[in-house]
Parts: structure tokens; sequence; C-alpha cells
């Protein structure tokens, strides 16, 4: 189980090391080791104390709560009998404390167009967009799936589910009609708001067209609502099920109040991939996941009153819900938002951004930086990027390389790099540096934020050795932890909390040096990280095999120097003859299965896949193949692994 062969190897400068700049010794919310060490104390010595300090100061309540955990592994509770809503905390306290005219959102569209929305503006708005949900016939604990481009509406819709109590499934617009339907009846989803197009590197995707495909097999969906961006004429609209957001939220008052709700409210699911083939429906609840939010990000990003913040992550995915919505709203702060690629129409777009909107924060993916390397740094020097202070990272490890670029590139060699650990499943940051105290080192997440505890076993669940790897567990509980899978309570039992009882089980691979830091590995299971997003081999296998002509497949991940991770499939084919036209065929196939971002990036015909004695696939030696550690050669010619297949020992 702690193969990690065949994941990306990072070359490791240890001797490297970055102290926090003086800026930020003097002012950050963490400035001195003391005092961290000694959050991480009361956390631990004192969690309920801890947190409810915690939950006091910085959630409003509608009515307070009467315990803080109530922690039976694996089940929890934060915040028992409290009574609070997210939409409130991040927007009507900011407007009812005076704040009301800040800017919230700063939106820039791809084609150029801008919006600006202030806390009162953008509270107008969700309470106006709640309000057309009522009249859509939703209410608190209906689903509502989201497949939308990242226009402020995106925000509103999510902030407006929140306000009624509905929850939200948001789905990244890059997923097929398939995906979107298997989401649905998942979920059981009552309604899809969507919009008629999105604007892609120049293009018009036409979002409305694929979700009709969808709610032809999506029986539980009442509604659509669609939003107008693109202006795209003659978008079908079916009596009685679709409705145009124009039509329906614009007409409302906007002085909906946002609903008391236990704080164990479901507040919204979002699938990701596991190591099965079906994605499952994470849930997160209102209290816990509010206050994780804000608080992770207020301590990482150091966040202070003159900053504007940029995460260029989607909504679809949980960097977007917890680093573009909750938490930086819940804190008040003044976020961009852009809708479209960063090598449009330029590759200098980003910076261009950072410029124009004098950028403080910039939190990004290292896939991104290494594509900005590739492109070449006269997209970078054009501009000024001297507003920004601090830089983050998610969604995979990042390379020391790219940690350096950024560095010297963007940073200009005086911002601090936050390389955040996290998952969906935590609902926020757990491992970071803190800007003010963390030496960083490039290529590790350093050190857990108060109240994470951290924990490296072997098989049996012991602690391995400093420098050993092993599997990353957790072992208490923190507010902001996943308190589900939708409708599968078997699956969340056996797949998180089984292996090692009593603690959570991130699925990472993890070693801890010398100092305490920790460095990420790689994964234990068939979930593979391509371009900073999740998929399970097994999903991309099940779609490949959907294919008549498919016998079996089999899908790893090899190092990509751009992706991070890159798809190799391996199928056996029946009634077919292995050609370029089938290759592009069962591409094509797998797009529209999942979405463009599962397409295999190689795909090869096999004769027989190599299997040991007692028919496992030998990923191993497939992810050796796929990388060119053996074999190799052209890949239009049917490879035939028999012979490997009957030497080799079981895995
Ligand atoms: C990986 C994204 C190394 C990891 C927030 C994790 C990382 C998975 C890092 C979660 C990082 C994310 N260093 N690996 N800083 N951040 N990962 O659910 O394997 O889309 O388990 O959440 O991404 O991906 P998810």
């Amino acid at each position: 189980m702690t193969d990690t062969s065949g994941q990306i190897d990072h070359v490791l400068n240890e001797d490297r090391t970055f102290p926090p700049p003086a800026e930020f010794t003097e002012k950050a919310v963490f400035s001195s080791k003391s005092q961290y060490d000694e959050a991480c104390k009361r956390a631990s010595e004192d969690r309920d104390g801890f947190w409810k300090e915690e939950a006091e100061k910085h959630l409003h309540w509608f009515e307070p709560f009467n315990q803080v955990c109530r922690w039976d592994a694996p089940n929890v509770e934060w915040f028992v009998g409290g009574k609070t809503n997210a939409s409130y905390n991040c927007l009507d306290r900011h407007v009812e404390a005076g704040r009301g005219d800040r800017t919230a959102i700063l939106w820039e569209g791809e084609p150029g167009d801008t919006r600006c929305l202030s806390y009162a503006e953008l509270r107008t708005e969700v309470a106006k967009c709640a309000a057309a949900l009522q009249e859509l016939g939703i209410g608190t604990g209906d689903v509502v799936s989201v497949y939308m481009p990242m226009t402020p509406e995106l925000a509103i819709i999510m902030l407006a589910c929140a306000r009624i109590g509905a929850v939200h499934s948001v789905i990244f617009a890059g997923f097929s009609a398939e995906s979107i339907a298997d989401r649905n009846n998942d979920a059981k989803a009552k309604l899809v708001v969507t919009a008629d197009g999105l604007h892609r590197r120049g293009k018009v995707l036409p979002l409305k067209e694929t979700v009709d495909e969808a709610l032809a097999k999506s029986p539980t969906v009442e509604k659509c609502l669609v939003l107008r961006r693109v202006g795209q004429d003659g978008v079908a609209m079916q009596e009685g099920r679709d409705v145009w957001w124009h039509d329906v939220v614009d007409k409302q008052s906007g002085d909906l109040p946002a609903k008391p709700l236990d704080s164990e409210t479901t507040l919204f699911i979002l699938y990701t991939s596991g190591s099965t083939g079906k994605p499952k429906g994470i849930r997160h609840t209102t209290a816990g996941y509010n206050l994780w939010a804000m608080r992770t990000f207020q301590w990482v990003f150091d966040h202070r009153e003159e900053d504007v913040y940029w995460c260029t992550a989607d909504c679809g995915w949980i960097t977007g819900h917890s680093y573009i919505v909750y938490g930086p709203l819940s804190a008040g702060a003044t976020c961009l938002m852009y809708e479209g690629a960063p090598n449009h129409p330029a590759e200098d777009r980003f910076w261009d951004l950072v410029e124009k909107y004098k950028v403080t924060t910039l939190y990004t993916a290292p896939t991104a930086i290494r594509a900005f390397i590739k492109w070449g740094d006269e997209h970078v020097e054009k501009h000024d990027l001297s507003s920004l202070r601090l830089l983050g990272s998610v969604g995979e490890g990042i390379n020391p390389e790219a940690w350096m670029w950024y560095h010297e590139k963007i940073g200009y060699e005086n911002c601090p790099i936050v390389d955040t650990w996290w998952q969906t499943e935590t609902g926020g940051i757990m491992m970071s540096p803190l800007p003010g105290i963390t030496a960083t080192k490039p290529g590790s997440c350093t050190t857990p934020l108060p109240g994470i505890v951290p924990k490296i076993v072997d098989e049996a669940g012991k602690p391995v050795q400093q420098n050993n790897g092993g599997m990353l567990c957790i072992a208490e509980p923190w507010p902001g932890m996943l308190r589900g899978i939708w409708g599968d309570e078997e699956r969340f039992v056996e797949q998180y909390w089984s292996t090692v009882p009593g603690m959570y089980l991130t699925g990472d691979n993890a070693r801890q040096d010398e100092d305490g830091y920790y460095w990420i590995m790689g994964r234990i299971d068939d979930v593979i990280n391509v371009s900073g997003h999740r998929l399970s081999t097994i999903e991309v296998e099940s779609a490949l095999v959907s294919h008549e002509a498919v016998c079996e497949a089999a899908v790893v991940g090899r190092p990509d120097d751009l992706k991070g991770q890159a798809i190799a499939a391996f199928v056996t084919i029946r009634d077919r003859e292995p050609d370029d036209a089938l290759r592009t065929e069962l591409r094509q196939h797998v797009r529209k299965q999942i979405g463009a971002l599962a397409q295999p990036d190689d795909l090869r015909f096999a004769a027989t896949l190599p299997k040991t004695r007692s028919g496992k696939i030998m990923r191993r030696l497939l992810r050796d193949v796929a990388s060119g550690r053996e074999i190799g050669g052209d890949t239009s010619t049917l490879e035939d692994f028999s012979v490997i297949a009957k030497l080799s020992e079981d895995e």
C-alpha cells in the first residue's frame, strides 16, 4: 500500500531555508513562534475551550451553542445546539458593522468586462437570488447542482443556498453531461443552475446544451435556472422547467433575511474522486466549516484590511469554495475573481491582472506556475508585480524549481510562499507555513495549523521513524472536517476510518524531517493528481471499458513536467484495428463520459494486460512503462506484456 513508485520525484534541497521577512515577523496574525506554540498547546490541551473562544469571537450566533464538540469517531458534531448562517457571516455582519461599502468582489471576465460588488451590493444580490430559489420551490435541505462559469453569480448562488439552508453541489464546468447526470442522481438534485455559455480562450462553450443532455437523464431535477452570460442566440428553454435568471432573480426585493440554521445543517456537498470508480459527495456542514475556512484564511494569508486577495482556482473545486467564497468573505476581504484562461488573449493575463488590481496576495497552483515558466519570463517581466506581498500554492506538491521561480520572478524574493496542504475532505488548509513565523523549505508544507494533529504511521498503525515515509493520518477532530459521504455512510467509514482505527486516513503518504517539517510524498491509493485535479484511475478505466471496442483497460499516472501527473491508459480491444482513429475515438469517449480533464494523454493498445498470478493488474510495471523507464517503443503497435506477466512474481 505504501508503494510510491511512479509518483513525482521531487529533487529535495533541504539545505535551503527561507526565513520570514521582517515585515511579517512584526505584523502578521501569528508574529511569534511562542504565540503559535501557545495556540497549538491550548488547542491540544483544552480543545473545547480553544474552539469555543474561536467560534464565539469569529462567527455570528443567532442562538448560542451548548456543546463545543461531540466526538465519537468517526462521527463528529461541532457547536452543538447553536444557530448561525454562513451567508450572514459572509455578508450581513459586515454590512451591519458599517462596512457595507467595502469591495467584496472585483471581477473580470475573460473578454475584459468588469464588475465590482460591495458587501452591501453582494448581500442584496444574494438575498434576491435566495428569494428566487424559494419561488422555484427550493427550501432547507434541497440539493441545488451548480454548473456555472466563474462569474459573480456563481458565488451568489452558493451564498443564496447557504442563506436558506439549501445544499449546493457545485460541478466544475469542464465536466461532461454524463458526470453532471451522475452527480444530480446521486445527490437527488431538485434544481440545476447554469448559464447559456462560458468564455474560454476566446471561444464560447455552450453550457446549457450540456446541461440539457444531462437533464434528460436526471429524473429528480424539476427546474433549471439559466444565467445569460455570453448572450448566445437560440438557447433552448424547456417550458415549465427552464427559467432565465433575469426573469426570476431581478424582480425580487433583496431583503430576504438569512435563516438561522442549526450548526450541523449541511452547507454543501462537493464531488471528488476516491480510489473507486464512483466520485463521492463530500459533505460539509455550516458552523464548523465556516469557522475553519475563515480562520485558516486569516492565519495563512495573514489577512489585512488593505489587501487585494486573488485565488485563481475555480469555484468548482474545494479551493474555490473555501478560499474564494467562504473564507475570504467571512473575513471581509476584497477578492479578485477572474473568469477565464491564464493565456488569453496572451500569456501575461495573470500578471496584467495582478498589476491592474494591485493584488497583494496570490494563491495559485504549481501546475499553473510550471506553465508560466514554460511560456517564458518575458510575459512576467512586462508587468510591475510589486504590489504582491504573499504567495500561496495548493493542489499538489510544489517542486523546488517551480518554488524558486515563483519566489524570484513573482515574489521579487521578498514574498513568503505558503505551500498549503489540504483536501476536499479537510474543508480548509491543514498544514502550511505561517508567513510571520515559519522559515520555509521549498517543497515542504512545513507544519500543522493549531488544532491539527498529524500522525505518520505504517500499515500496522504504528508511528514511523523520522524521515521515513508512511500513511498520513489526522488524530484529532477539527471543525472543518468532512461529516460524511452523501448517502453512503458505509463508504465513509471504510474509506477514511477503517485502516487506522480512530484516525482520519488522508490517503497521502508523507514523511517528517528532523525539523518537524512535513513532506507530502503522493497518494497511497489509485488517485492521481492531474494539473491539481483529483482523478481516480478506476474512474477513467470504467469510462474506457464502457466503449464497445474495449475489453480491458488499465490507467496509471506518469510524471509530467507541466501537469505533475499525466494519464496513461493501456487497453485491450476486440473487433477493431488498434489504429490512430480508434485511439482518438477512445480519448473522445472518455471526454464525453467524464470531461476533458480525464482524457488520457497516452493511450496504448496491448495484446494482454500484465497481471500477477492472482489476477491483479501490475500497475507498478505499467507506471514504469508509461514513464518510459522500461520497454517504451512504438505506441501504435500492440504491446505484448504476456512474457513479463508470466515471469513476474505477485506484487
Ligand atoms: C494533493 C485540494 C502536496 C494531496 C485542496 C491531497 C497536495 C490532494 C497539496 C487533495 C500540497 C493538495 N502538497 N500535495 N500543498 N495540496 N495536495 O481534494 O494528494 O482536490 O490529498 O484538494 O491533493 O486534492 P483536493
